[in-house]
């Protein structure tokens, strides 16, 4: 009797490592975070724009990056709807935030606008990164998307660099403050 019950155990065990599902929990915040901090990117995009104009040399190579952030919350809000997840509710907040951040970093200049991007990017590239490790084999799509995605944030990323970012007055004082507040607003939008 013993023996049949071991036996029974095992064979559970080895049927559930065998198709391992990404956990609903995760794969919902994971969607609801990316959704949210893409939609921060289009925003703050959105407010550098506003003051550099769209015509402006540093304009166009803006509008760029906004252009990618666009095709990417597009995709987050089509896997919002298929999997039927529910949105962050501090869209207004992100809202707000994101085009704040944008105006305040542009005023300062368009290397402190830059280092904006530098310190986004940095941010959302290594939780990008992180999130692959997350996602099991039943996500194979969701993970393509994802390290597409990473690749062009890593690209806005150079840009930011390649456009004197780091030549900012304060430049470590301004990243710091941008990271952290990136990682604030990712902690919060996974859960609220
Ligand atoms: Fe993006
Ligand atoms: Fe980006």
């Amino acid at each position: 009797m013993a023996l049949k019950t071991k036996k029974k155990k095992k064979q559970s065990k080895k049927s559930s490592t065998s198709k391992i599902k990404t956990d609903r929990s995760i794969l919902e915040e994971i969607i609801r975070v990316d959704h949210a901090g893409e939609y921060g990117a289009t925003r703050i995009y959105d407010g550098q724009i506003a003051v550099f104009g769209k015509n402006s040399k540093i304009g166009k190579t803006i509008q760029h990056m906004a252009d990618q952030e666009q095709e990417h919350i597009q995709k987050f809000e089509e896997l919002i709807v298929k999997n039927r997840v529910r949105p962050t509710a501090l869209i207004p907040v992100w809202n707000v935030a994101g085009y704040a951040l944008g105006v305040s970093t542009a005023l300062l200049g368009e290397k402190a606008a830059m280092a904006c991007t530098v310190a986004v990017e940095t941010v959302i590239g290594n939780h990008y990164e992180e999130q692959l490790s997350l996602l099991e084999d039943d996500q194979k799509e969701l993970k393509k998307t994802i390290k597409k995605f990473k690749a062009d944030e890593l690209e806005h990323h150079d840009i930011g660099i390649a456009h004197d970012a780091e030549k900012t007055p304060g430049y470590k004082v301004l990243s710091k403050v941008i990271e952290l507040g990136c990682k604030t607003a990712i902690e919060i939008s996974k859960k609220i």
